[in-house]
């Protein structure tokens, strides 16, 4: 099988950070691949302690492209004092409750990438889209705002994450077939962008309410290089379980 990407979104829940990772440490080697956890910015220090020694790293679910008096924000230089190689952009979360505009994520995008920082830039379409079959219009347009003044090169690095927003949370998956045909329809919006190598270059990852039960169906989709988990990922049995079902 190939390597998986399991992204963790610990969203805004507190966590007990020592028991969490004494579990997974029961149950994943430390030198396992491809996992990284985005905590709320106040764990990250916590959590990038915790994590020394092995191959997990960290990531940060939102950060903004600049400083000064911007009130419970986090900065992309505040990411690069600490070595945070990895932000999540655009999480529908940040769209649909705190306003974030596609011009919003595109600056946090480029400034991630001008940074050194890889943004996992969520895309995804409500129900109203899905269901007026609007969804792929929606979610190019999503792509191409966000990629807006970016180089091949720099589009190379984007990890994708389509996460359709009726499946967040909820307990409704998309089918793998609706999964596999949006990544491959986000990897021919990049292929018409950016040309093909980049287009084959780029990791998709699926999210919204993945779990152990599912997840064999969706990583197994030929364009999804990966999951981005949010209700279940705070269970570290879970973790566990989905980690054996990617590595079998
Ligand atoms: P969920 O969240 O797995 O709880 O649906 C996914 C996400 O929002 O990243």
């Amino acid at each position: 099988m190939k390597e998986t990407k399991i992204y963790l979104n610990w969203k805004c829940n507190s966590v007990d950070t020592d028991k969490y990772f004494e579990e997974i440490f029961k149950g994943i080697p430390k030198d396992a691949e491809n996992i990284t956890f985005f905590v709320p910015s106040i764990k990250i220090f916590q959590v990038m302690e915790t994590l020394k020694g092995t191959s997990f790293t960290v990531g940060a679910q939102n950060c903004i492209e600049t400083e000064g008096a911007f009130t419970g924000e986090i900065s992309l230089n505040m990411l690069q004092d600490y070595n945070i190689k990895k932000c999540i952009i655009g999480h529908s979360e940040r769209r649909w409750i705190y306003g974030e505009k596609n011009s919003d994520v595109n600056k946090k995008v480029y400034a991630c990438l001008e940074g050194g920082v890889v943004p996992v830039l969520c895309i995804g379409e409500r129900i109203e889209e899905r269901t007026s079959n609007k969804h792929k219009r929606f979610v190019q347009k999503q792509i191409l705002k966000a990629l807006n003044g970016l180089t091949a090169l720099q589009v190379q690095q984007v990890v994708f994450a389509y996460e359709p927003v009726w499946a967040i949370g909820t307990g409704l998956t998309a089918t793998p077939e609706q999964a596999q045909d949006m990544c491959n329809f986000i990897r021919s919006v990049v292929k018409n962008k950016f040309g093909e190598d980049t287009a084959n270059k780029i990791s998709i990852l699926y999210g919204g309410s993945v779990n152990p039960g599912n997840i064999k169906d969706i990583v197994t989709m030929e364009d999804i290089d990966g999951v981005l988990v949010g209700g279940a990922g705070l269970n570290p049995q879970k973790v566990i379980e989905m980690y054996n079902i990617c590595n079998k």
